[in-house]
């Protein structure tokens, strides 16, 4: 599962890339609503606590970013940067999803996950922007069982341990965990349609270069809302292209797609970008190999490919 503990300090994230993500996010919301965001009538108050909370977080950790007033049961926040406000609460409840607002003011995707009478977590409410090979439109109402049928080994695997998990979750232990992806894009993509992926992950690019290959990291958090007791689900989506990646994420990324049995990486779509991507690894092994004969040549190429991690 490789879940471990959540700094709550960090808990929601923002990053250089804001404002760029900003304007796909209210792009999507306005064009492909439906497909990406769906509550369930029984989630209502859990979306709720859900917004007080991101509320509280972001007004209280990014103060140069966001503010909030309340007036009686309405809470208005600002959003310094996009100029936009949200009101809710109060009469005002009503006028807008509240996770609709949630995620119109964080980078992440946020899910509302409840348990059904067996007892099994089911997605509830979801603002999933950035999917990748799924939308909310067609899964809302499932269980994390259902959700997970494709991935290899789930049932056999992973699911008792998840299961578990979920349940022993309180508000006192958050938790995280990262998940990537290989993605393979055009040349010509721009990021709405690099980060909004519910079909397929690889467009149709039969000689992708390394910066047609980004590798989409899925920072994943779990925290339980003290007072509905529901869990709430937060995504953040980095994306690297493979030729920006430093020497030893590339060797780590080589080393996992060798090890992956046939399944799994047919899962991944390994057969699509594999070859190119450990091809592009063994050259630039090779390439600073030969630096190597040289020190100070060596120091200065680890350095420069550092400074593009991002
Ligand atoms: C500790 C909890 C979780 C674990 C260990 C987990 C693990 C995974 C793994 C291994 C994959 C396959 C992707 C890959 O190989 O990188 C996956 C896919 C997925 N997960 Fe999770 N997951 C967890 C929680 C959740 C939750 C709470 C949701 C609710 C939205 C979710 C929704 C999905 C979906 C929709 C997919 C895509 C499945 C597909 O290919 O159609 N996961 N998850």
């Amino acid at each position: 599962m490789d879940v471990r503990k959540l700094d709550v300090e960090n808990w929601l994230t923002l990053d250089k890339n804001y404002m760029d993500e900003h304007v796909v996010r209210s792009q999507l919301l306005a064009q492909e609503r439906h497909k990406v965001l769906q509550c369930l009538p029984e989630s209502y108050e859990a979306c709720l606590e859900a917004l007080e909370e991101v509320v509280e977080f972001l007004t209280q950790r990014f103060s140069n970013m966001f503010d909030m007033k309340k007036h009686g049961e309405e809470t208005t926040v600002y959003n310094k940067v996009t100029g936009e406000t949200f009101v809710f609460g109060g009469k005002r409840t009503g006028q807008m999803d509240p996770l609709e607002i949630a995620v119109r003011l964080t980078m992440e995707d946020l899910s509302i996950l409840m348990k059904n009478e067996d007892g099994e977590y089911y997605l509830a409410a979801s603002a999933s922007l950035f999917p990748v090979g799924w939308t909310v439109a067609e899964r809302i109402g499932w269980t994390i069982s259902r959700l997970h049928n494709p991935v290899p080994l789930w049932h056999q695997q992973v699911a008792n341990s998840v299961s578990k998990f979920l349940c022993r979750l309180t508000p006192e232990s958050p938790m995280e965990r990262s998940n990537y992806f290989v993605e393979v894009k055009r040349p010509d993509e721009d990021l709405f349609d690099i980060l909004y992926r519910p079909t397929t992950l690889s467009e149709d690019n039969p000689d992708p270069s390394p910066q047609d290959l980004v590798i989409r990291r899925e920072r994943q958090t779990f925290r339980r809302l003290p007072r509905t007791g529901t869990i709430v689900f937060g995504v953040k989506t980095f994306l690297t292209t493979l030729d920006e990646l430093p020497m030893q994420e590339l060797e780590n990324l080589a080393r996992e797609v060798k090890s992956w049995p046939e399944h799994v990486g047919e899962y991944k779509g390994r057969e699509i970008w594999g070859a190119k991507a450990l091809e592009f690894c063994e050259k630039r092994r090779q390439q600073l190999g030969k630096a190597s004969g040289n020190e100070e040549e060596c120091q200065k190429q680890e350095e420069k490919l550092e400074k593009l991690d991002v």
